[in-house]
């Protein structure tokens, strides 16, 4: 079980990364912490490209950059984008990358620069997930 205080740690790297986030064009910053399942935080930030269909988010970022160290299950999930003052969760195709390495019961956070948070988790913002089959 991943804690209150945990989650915390985790979205304060995420604030932390997020200003490292290389958004020119939407001027839009979004950083992502992983924990990973030996308690390694590995975190990414959106880079875009003035080619607008290379932008790749932060949160596939981190999970790219966590697969490429070696780490292959995630416990949790937080993600800050400090341009917003309300929470902005994930888009749809990287609830489908979370789904990969992420089980359903995993929390995900989510807040902007307010105070209101999303405190969610993988099967709530990807339901009715399907083909994990296809690894066997
Ligand atoms: N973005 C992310 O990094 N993660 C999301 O889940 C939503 C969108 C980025 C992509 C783009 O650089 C900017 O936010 C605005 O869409």
């Amino acid at each position: 079980m991943i804690d209150n205080e945990q989650m915390n740690l985790l979205f304060k790297e995420a604030q932390k990364i997020a200003l490292k986030a290389y958004a020119p064009y939407s001027k839009f910053r979004v950083g992502a912490a992983l924990l990973c399942e030996d308690g390694t935080v590995i975190t990414g930030v959106n880079v875009e490209n003035r080619s607008f269909g290379l932008t790749t988010c932060a949160e596939r970022n981190s999970i790219c950059t966590a697969v490429a160290q070696g780490h292959l299950r995630f416990k949790a999930l937080a993600v800050s984008t400090p341009d917003s003052v309300d929470p902005t969760g994930p888009c749809g195709a990287c609830r489908q990358v979370i789904s990969e390495f992420m089980p359903p019961d995993a929390p995900v956070r989510f807040a902007g620069s307010g105070e209101k948070q999303v405190n969610s988790t993988v099967g709530e913002l990807y339901p009715l997930d399907s083909l994990h089959q296809l690894r066997n």
